[in-house]
C-alpha cells in the first residue's frame, strides 16, 4: 500500500511538473482563439504516418511525432476544456440556487399571508377577497417557476454534464486505442539516401542534388543524424535548422527540448522519399556544433498568408555552446525582410529599438531565463510570454519560434499573455501578424560563392 501511494506521488509530481508552463497563465485564453497544435497535421495524417509519425487513433488528435508522443499535450489541452465546462457550470448552479431561494421566500410570504387572512377573515370578508387574489397570484408564480424555470435549468445542467461525459468517453476510447497502436513501435518509412556527408553542402558536392531528408555526420565523434537539405535555393547546400509551416508541432518547450531538438524532419508525400520537410528545431547542441565547424551563413525565409515571400540572410552566423547559453552572433545582412537580428525593430526608437536586437543574445526558454528583461525576476521572462525558445533580448523584433496563428492577423486578446507571441518578423509585418511559414537554413560560407 505504501509503495502504491509512493508511486501515485511520483506520478503526480511528474504530471504537476509538466503543467508548470501553464501555471504561469495570467490571462485566460479566449475560447475562440486560433492557436493550434494539431488541427492541420490531422488532415495530412496519411502522409505523416508514412514518414514515421504514428497516426493517433482519435482523428483530431492528429499525428504522433517520431521524436515522441504529443498525446500528453493533447490530453492536457482537453483537460483544460473540461475545466472550462465545469467553470461554465458554476454560474448556472448559482442561478439555480438563487431561484430556489426566491421560491422559498415566496412560500414564506404565502404562509404569512395565509396567517394574516386567518386573522382578518373574522373581521372583513371584502378584504379576504383581496388577499386571496394576492395569494393566488403568488401561487401562479411558484407554479410557473417550478414548472418551467427549474426543468429548463436542470436540462441545461444535464446537457453540460452529458457533454463532459462524452468528452471523457472519447478520451478513454482514444487512450485505449492509443495503447493498442503503441504496442508496435513506429517505424519510419523514410528511406535514407545513399549519399551522406558532413552537412548539406558536402552532400551536394557528393551528388545529393535533391532536396530531401539525408543522414549527416558532421564529425566522426558524433553519431549521424537526420536533417532536411535544401539543395535548390541559391545553388543548394542548405541545412534546415528550424521550420514552421502548419502549426503541427508545439514550440513552447523546455531548455532540454531545445538543446536536443524536436519535431518532424521530413515526410514522404507519395514519391517514395522524404522530400517534404516537417516542423522542427534541429537542436541547439547540433546547431552550435555545425556553426563552429567553420564560417557559416544563415538564410531565413518567410511567407505571409497571401503567399508573399521575403528573406533575410546573414553571411556570418555562430552559436556558442551550452556553457555560454548558446550566444548568437550574426553579421553581414542582405535580403528584403528587414534586418531584425542586428538593427532591431525599425518601428521603435532609441533604447526601445536596441532592446529588440537579437545579435549577441543568449538563448532563453520558459524554464531557463537568459534574456535582458530584468534578469532574476521570474515574472519578467520573454520566453514565457512570447511562446517559444529564442535569443530573446527585451524582448524581440523576430519571434520565429512563437505560437502558430492561422490567418496572420491576431490580437492582444488572442495572445496567451497579451503580448505579441505569434511568429513575428516585425520589420516585415509588425508585431500583430503571425507568419504562415518561416524557416532557418545554414551552410558553410565561402566569400567566393
Ligand atoms: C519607449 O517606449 C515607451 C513606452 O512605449 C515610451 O514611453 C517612450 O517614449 C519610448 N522611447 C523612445 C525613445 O521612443
Amino acid at each position: 500500500m505504501k509503495k502504491l501511494l509512493l508511486l501515485y506521488l511520483c506520478l503526480y509530481v511528474a504530471w504537476a511538473d509538466d503543467l508548470e508552463y501553464d501555471d504561469y497563465d495570467t490571462v485566460s485564453r479566449s475560447p475562440q482563439h486560433n492557436y493550434i497544435q494539431w488541427t492541420t497535421a490531422a488532415g495530412e495524417g496519411g502522409a505523416a504516418r508514412e514518414a514515421g509519425g504514428c497516426l493517433h487513433a482519435s482523428e483530431e488528435l492528429g499525428v504522433l511525432c517520431p521524436t515522441g508522443c504529443e498525446l500528453k499535450t493533447m490530453l492536457l489541452k482537453q483537460e483544460r476544456s473540461v475545466k472550462q465546462s465545469v467553470n461554465e457550470l458554476k454560474p448556472q448552479v448559482d442561478d439555480l440556487s438563487r431561484s430556489s431561494n426566491n421560491v422559498y421566500n415566496y412560500v414564506n410570504s404565502i404562509s404569512n399571508s395565509l396567517r394574516e387572512r386567518q386573522r382578518i377573515v373574522n373581521d372583513n370578508n371584502r378584504v379576504v377577497g383581496q388577499y386571496t387574489d394576492r395569494v393566488e397570484e403568488q401561487h401562479a408564480y411558484i407554479k410557473e417557476t417550478v414548472d418551467t424555470v427549474f426543468p429548463s435549468s436542470i436540462r441545461v445542467l444535464q446537457g453540460v454534464l452529458d457533454k463532459i461525459r462524452l468528452k471523457i468517453q472519447k478520451l478513454e476510447k482514444a487512450i485505449q486505442s492509443q495503447r493498442e497502436e503503441c504496442k508496435v513501435p513506429c517505424k519510419t518509412k523514410c528511406p535514407i539516401p545513399v549519399v551522406s556527408g558532413k552537412e548539406c553542402e558536402d552532400i551536394y558536392r557528393r551528388g545529393g542534388k535533391d532536396s530531401q531528408m539525408y543522414l549527416i555526420q558532421p564529425d566522426a565523434f558524433y553519431a549521424p543524424y537526420k536533417v532536411f537539405c535544401d539543395q535548390t535555393t541559391q545553388n543548394g547546400g542548405w541545412l534546415l535548422i528550424q521550420n514552421r509551416l502548419d502549426g503541427s508541432v508545439d514550440f513552447g518547450r523546455r531548455w532540454d527540448d531545445y538543446r536536443r531538438g524536436f519535431g518532424n524532419i521530413a515526410f514522404d508525400s507519395g514519391k517514395g522519399h522524404c522530400q517534404t520537410p516537417g516542423e522542427y528545431w534541429l537542436g541547439n547542441d547540433r546547431i552550435s556544433h555545425l556553426t563552429k565547424m567553420g564560417p557559416t551563413e544563415v538564410l531565413i525565409e518567410m511567407q505571409d498568408w497571401t503567399g508573399a515571400k521575403v528573406h533575410a540572410q546573414y553571411n556570418a552566423f555562430t552559436i556558442q555552446s551550452e556553457s555560454s547559453n548558446y550566444v548568437m552572433a550574426v553579421d553581414g545582412y542582405s535580403g528584403n525582410a528587414g534586418n531584425c537580428f542586428l538593427e532591431g525593430s525599425l518601428e521603435l526608437f532609441g533604447v526601445n529599438r536596441t532592446m529588440t536586437i537579437h545579435n549577441g543574445m543568449m538563448f532563453s526558454t520558459y524554464d531557463r531565463d537568459n534574456d535582458n528583461w530584468i534578469p532574476g525576476d521570474p515574472s519578467k521572462q520573454c520566453s514565457r510570454e512570447d511562446g517559444g525558445g529564442w535569443w530573446y533580448n527585451r524582448c524581440h523584433s523576430a519571434n520565429p519560434n512563437g505560437r502558430y496563428y492561422i490567418g496572420g492577423a491576431y490580437t492582444r486578446q488572442m495572445a496567451k499573455h497579451g503580448t505579441d507571441d505569434g511568429i513575428v518578423w516585425m520589420n516585415w509585418k509588425g508585431s500583430w501578424y503571425s507568419l504562415k511559414a518561416i524557416s532557418m537554413k545554414i551552410r558553410p560560407f565561402f566569400a567566393s560563392r
